[in-house]
């Protein structure tokens, strides 16, 4: 049982393998937060709950003469605006009469086997028949117009708990709401640091750390994506907290619009944690019988550090969120054409790279960006999903033919949410654009976006797809999208509804998403926003890969990388070896060192191969073999980072290591070079303590390369790399 309810209905413990998380209905009918860390025994935890007079910090009518009783100092599981609870909120509603004073309180309690699902949002699922659980809490407000159900998912063996809320006007007039939060937990406490991941395009997910300061500290976005700028992932943990020990606390939101994250540091020295839809873009009208879904939100608990916190999402969203043929099936090594060619290409060039690219053992072709309507640049032709079979000299299906009669699959790259000015569509469908009625939209790579809350602009869409999809054989999809919204106004919608354009703009991206699966089960679909813009756990539902940064150096690679690990699978990070020096940097790196970063994702090539030398092309086939060999140990072997980039500028390390130990593959990037510099062991992790590896034709035990390292070579060239496989054998 995951799920424990005492007698009175009033505890409810939730139970992983290895944490706790615990809530307590009071006798004012408050739901109160009291605990979420490691398992122990089950307890009730409100004992740490103690009521003082406080001074300035209100008390609730139905508490009387009590003034040790204020929410605005008390742990709760989802607060709400107005309630005489000062600090940040979960919910907030503006009712009939204007005002916006709710208060909830306990309303029932329901336990049901399995995890709950979310219509048309991208939840977590758990497919067997034991092992997870969904608690679900009603709370109702005090004027009986609203009730909000909080929803529990329990995922025992993954140590996960996440959460969601419904909220429904159950009044007699139309409410709004302006902030519905996913998840809220309240910390006894201050000695927290918080980890969040910033960036810009061609630098996302940059991890950044700091101590807690009274207040309010936040990430967000409200550009319509979850954005290169900030991911809404962030960490709370413990101030000694490392890859190995301390506590850490994570929190994903599976959406991937806007959303805030916050951590305030309250007056006692108590620390609270919400994350979910950013409320800039966010007034919902709910008519009366109407309800809300919140996206779903997932935590996480790891009393052993930042590499135990990474790994329990990592497989959790490997396996319980990603879908579809290619979560298990090995991807193929795809070939893109975009830094190859980038707009400057004809049928023939493209298959000549298709076959010097198969003779390498390249098994995916994908076509980028161009080959469409009037798209020699990106100024126009955005929208027009006819295939331009002039510059292509033939069909979209001979071409994809030819290039199966190679042995390859092929794929191609749409931009399916974007509209040029310059289009076919636009000059026909001015209105389907986001834009507001007499003021000039802002532009952004001189485009504008469709508005996917529209379902007739969906469908026919979807309808354009279609047709390109079954009039050729593609068996790969990148699904782009170039911009941050803006001027989010829905010609369809009343004035007092375009405050929801924002989220029904994801609803309807996600419903075509699954139209599309839905369609094509067999295609392989990678999510990109102008490179990671919109790198997000509700985007892996749908894609089980996305391009990972527009920045394609091995180098800065790294940190973009290292930082994308900490909340998402390597499995998810599309990252290729592209040309040198560098289009972003200029730099120039090994072709084996761009392997190498390469590898940790899920590896491809992005330049013209016909450009390249025998020696590479020779060098392309064996770094193919080779990681097709380290398919199965990369993709769902642990991954344990052993450097942080940003701090250390000899080498730079990471690791997978099977979870049966029997094998793992060091990787060692050297980021300078120091003559006659020191010697350097990078220790490794994951192996068997007493079982027998061999490395480099040398048999060690496996705790003796744990605690004693391995001896790095020096360097003979500037950002040289290695890799050590290391198999057991006995
Ligand atoms: C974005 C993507 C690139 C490429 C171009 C094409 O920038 O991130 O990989 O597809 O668009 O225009």
């Amino acid at each position: 049982m995951a799920i424990l309810i005492n007698s009175s209905q009033t505890l409810f413990t939730l139970q992983t393998a290895h944490t706790m998380y615990q809530m307590k209905v009071d006798e004012a009918g408050v739901l109160l937060h009291t605990y979420y860390g490691k398992k122990t025994a089950v307890w009730d935890y409100s004992y740490r709950i103690i009521c003082e007079d406080r001074g300035f910090s209100g008390n609730p009518y139905d508490k009387g003469n009590d003034r040790t009783y204020s929410l605005d100092a008390l742990p709760q599981e989802y607060p709400s605006f107005g309630s005489g609870d000062y600090r940040t909120s979960a919910l907030k509603v503006v009712f009939p009469d204007g005002s916006t004073s709710c208060e909830l309180r306990f309303a029932g309690v329901k336990v049901r086997q399995g995890k709950y699902r979310i219509p048309g949002l991208p939840a977590l699922y758990w497919e067997e028949e034991t092992g997870a659980e969904t608690l679900e809490v009603y709370m109702r407000d005090t004027t009986g117009q609203v009730l909000v159900t909080l929803i529990y998912g329990v995922l025992e063996e993954l140590d996960l708990i996440t959460r969601t809320a419904v909220v429904e006007n159950t009044g007699k007039a139309p409410i709004c709401l302006e902030r519905v939060m996913s998840t809220c937990v309240d910390y006894p406490g201050k000695d927290w640091e918080l980890q969040t991941f910033y960036g810009r395009h061609v630098k996302e997910r940059t991890p950044q750390r700091m101590g807690l300061r009274h207040g309010i500290q936040s990430v967000g976005s409200t550009r319509g994506t979850s954005s290169h700028q900030q991911n809404p992932f962030y960490i709370l943990c413990e101030k000694t907290a490392e890859e190995e020990h301390g506590a850490c606390y994570g929190f994903s939101l599976l959406y991937s619009g806007d959303f805030l994250g916050e951590v305030e540091l309250d007056q006692y020295d108590q620390t609270r944690a919400v994350l979910g839809i950013h409320p800039g873009n966010f007034r919902y009208r709910l008519e009366p019988g109407g309800s809300f879904s919140a996206p779903e939100a997932a935590m996480a608990y790891a009393p052993g550090g930042l590499g135990n916190l990474s790994q329990i999402y990592h497989r959790a969203y490997r396996k319980h969120l990603c879908r579809g043929k290619y979560k298990t099936a090995r991807r193929p090594v795809m070939l893109n054409s975009w830094e190859g060619v980038y707009f400057d290409f004809t049928g023939e060039k493209l298959l000549s790279m298709a076959k010097e690219a198969a003779s390498m053992g390249i098994e995916l072709f994908v076509l980028d960006d161009g080959w469409f309507g009037k798209r020699d640049t990106d100024t126009s032709g955005l929208g027009d999903w006819t295939v331009n079979e002039e510059k292509l000299g033939c069909t979209l299906s001979e071409l994809s033919q030819r290039i199966h009669r190679l042995g390859m699959k092929f794929g191609i790259w749409f931009e399916p949410e974007g509209v040029s000015e310059d289009s076919d569509l636009y000059r026909s469908h001015p209105d389907w654009a986001l834009r507001i009625p007499g003021k000039t939209p802002v532009r952004s790579r001189y485009q504008l976006v469709l508005d996917f809350s529209r379902q007739d602009v969906r469908d026919y869409i979807f309808g354009r797809l279609c047709s390109i999809l079954d009039h050729a054989r593609i068996e790969y999809v990148k699904w782009d999208f170039n911009r941050s919204l803006c001027d989010i106004y829905s010609a369809v919608l009343p004035p007092e509804k375009q405050g929801e354009v924002a989220h029904r703009y994801i609803l309807g991206l996600y419903e075509v998403l699954e139209r599309l699966t839905d369609r094509y089960p067999d295609l392989l679909l990678e999510g990109c926003s102008g490179g990671g813009g919109r790198f997000d756990a509700g985007m892996l539902y749908y894609a089980p890969q996305s391009w990972c940064s527009d920045d394609t150096d091995a180098i800065e690679r790294l940190t973009i990388q290292y930082g994308t690990s900490f909340g998402y699978p390597i499995s998810a990070v599309g990252s290729h070896v592209s040309k040198c020096p560098n289009e972003q940097t200029g730099r120039n790196t090994p072709l084996e060192t761009r392997a190498t970063v390469a590898m940790a994702g899920t590896f491809g090539y992005e330049l013209d191969v016909n450009q390249m030398t025998g020696e590479e092309k020779q060098a392309v086939r064996r770094q193919i073999e080779e990681y097709r060999s380290y398919y199965p140990l990369i993709q769902e072997g642990l991954y344990f980072r052993l450097t942080d980039p940003e701090y250390n500028d000899g080498y730079h390390a990471w690791e997978f290591a099977a979870e049966d130990k029997s094998e793992a593959l060091l990787c060692v990037v050297a980021l300078k070079i120091h003559p006659n510099g020191p010697s350097v062991l990078m220790k490794v992790k994951g192996l068997e303590e007493n079982g027998i590896y061999l490395v480099n034709h040398r048999e060690y035990p496996g705790g003796v390369l744990m605690e004693g390292g391995i001896p790095l070579p020096r360097a003979k060239v500037e950002y040289e790399s290695f890799r050590f496989h290391i198999k057991k054998i006995r």
